[in-house]
């Protein structure tokens, strides 16, 4: 039952964290429609035929870049805007949209009068400091604490570095060739009266086609496709669409025989069906067997992914049974476990099996004897 999934790997890529490769943006669009409260971006991506290479499964690191308009706010506040060198640094490898500790502690020593006092008690207090650094980002301190000045050179020791950002890819190497696709979520709230945004979603949100971005592949250790002649059962609400997509294009492409059975989730059908044209247009044609959607917010009582696996238990253990290999992607803190829970109680009441047995079959046998339930969660 464990034969071991595809894993055709390339060569070891020249490109990593620390180097990465100059690609260039091709498209950038919405997959959100009118009237949605979510910004969700198709993002293509051109390698070109000598930047890195990736399989279905990898996933692809940005090393983002912080708005110019920030980062000049950031330096006008410290009258230091006129620095270009100090400008560049900033805006390539300090984190401005999330303040740190450290900031704020230097932002208190620095401070004159009431701010002084109301930033220092605030340092004093680990709580307090938690609570004051969760939802400003260096603009907001500074606004607490007006005519603050600091050293151009001491400006690197205070930010935190900007670390790449993973993005599960969304398109078969196959599907057009010397390109990546990408499904991003943009990170974006309101907070002491200013909008925010995620700084690498926000930054892939704000590319324009041409500019340039450094990527690097990052590739799967196990989440990859099975022998072409298996079903899969692929669980991907929100982006976590992005790898199926990739799977379903290379299996369509290369004529794999099994059978693809898709759960998607996201709010309202009418505005966050992401791909919904393709994933119709495929069940249409019969590469896609099954098709469940779980939109939560059409109806008083939520919906989600794992209500309809529910539902379609015994269709689910029938496939599982044969052999299929379940799939999940999106986010770990609350769905993954959900969907989990849902797996280990299909297997209990269609398989015939105790709450611990059917624990042990998902968790064990499933997970780690047969290999076949793959998770991509973050
Ligand atoms: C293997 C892997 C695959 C991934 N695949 C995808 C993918 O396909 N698509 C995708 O979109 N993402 C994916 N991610 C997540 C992605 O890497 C980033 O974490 C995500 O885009 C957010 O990064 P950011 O830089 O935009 O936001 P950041 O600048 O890191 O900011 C995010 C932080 O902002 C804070 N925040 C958010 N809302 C608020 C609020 N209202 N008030 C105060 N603070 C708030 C939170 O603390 C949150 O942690 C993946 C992650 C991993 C590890
Ligand atoms: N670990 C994390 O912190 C994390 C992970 C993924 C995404 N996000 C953030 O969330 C935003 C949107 O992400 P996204 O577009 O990928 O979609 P998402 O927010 O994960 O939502 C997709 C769908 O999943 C539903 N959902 C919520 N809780 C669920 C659960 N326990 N089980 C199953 N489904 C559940 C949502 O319903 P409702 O919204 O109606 O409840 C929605 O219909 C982004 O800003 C992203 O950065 C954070």
């Amino acid at each position: 039952m464990s034969e071991p999934a595809v894993a055709a790997k390339p060569a070891v890529s020249p490109y990593n964290r620390n180097q990465p490769y100059s690609a260039k943006l091709k498209e950038n669009r919405g997959l959100n429609q009118k009237g949605s409260s979510k910004d969700t971006r198709h993002i293509s991506i051109e390698l070109g035929s000598h930047g890195p290479t990736y399989v279905c499964g990898d996933s692809l690191g940005v090393l983002p870049r912080n708005p110019d308009g920030l980062v000049q706010e950031f330096l006008e506040k410290l009258g230091l805007a006129g620095d270009a060198s100090l400008k560049e640094t900033v805006a390539s490898t300090l984190i401005l949209n999330r303040a740190g500790k450290k900031f704020v502690k230097a932002v208190a020593e620095k401070a004159h009068g009431p701010a002084r006092d109301k930033l220092q008690s605030i340092c004093a207090d680990e709580k307090k400091l938690d609570e004051y650094v969760f939802d400003r980002d260096v603009v907001d301190v500074l606004l607490d604490a007006p005519g603050t000045k600091f050293d151009p050179a001491e400006i690197p020791n205070l930010l935190n570095k900007i670390a790449p950002r993973l993005y599960s890819i969304a398109s078969s190497p196959d599907h057009e060739a010397g390109h990546v696709h990408l499904t991003v979520a943009v990170v974006q709230y309101t907070t002491h009266g200013r909008p925010k945004q995620g700084l690498a979603s926000g930054y892939l949100a704000r590319l324009a086609a041409q500019n340039s971005v450094p990527v690097y592949v990052q590739p799967t250790r196990h989440f990859h496709l099975p022998p072409p002649d298996r079903d899969i059962i692929m669980v991907g609400p929100g982006t976590g669409i992005a790898p199926f997509r990739a799977f379903l294009q290379h299996r369509q492409k290369h004529g794999h025989s099994g059978r693809n059975w898709l759960f998607f989730g996201d709010q309202h059908a009418a505005t966050d069906f992401l791909y919904g044209d393709e994933f119709n247009a495929a069940q249409k044609t019969g590469r896609l067997h099954k098709l469940s959607t779980a939109f939560s917010r059409d109806q008083a009582a939520k919906i989600y992914v794992q209500h309809r696996m529910q539902e379609e238990g015994a269709e689910l253990w029938k496939w599982l049974e044969k052999g299929a290999y379940f799939y999940v992607c999106g986010d770990a803190k609350r769905m993954a476990k959900d969907v989990h829970a849902a797996l280990v109680e299909i297997a209990a009441r269609h398989g015939g099996k105790t709450p611990e047995q059917a624990e042990e079959y998902v968790s064990v046998t499933l997970a780690k004897t047969e290999k076949r339930y793959l998770k991509d969660v973050y």
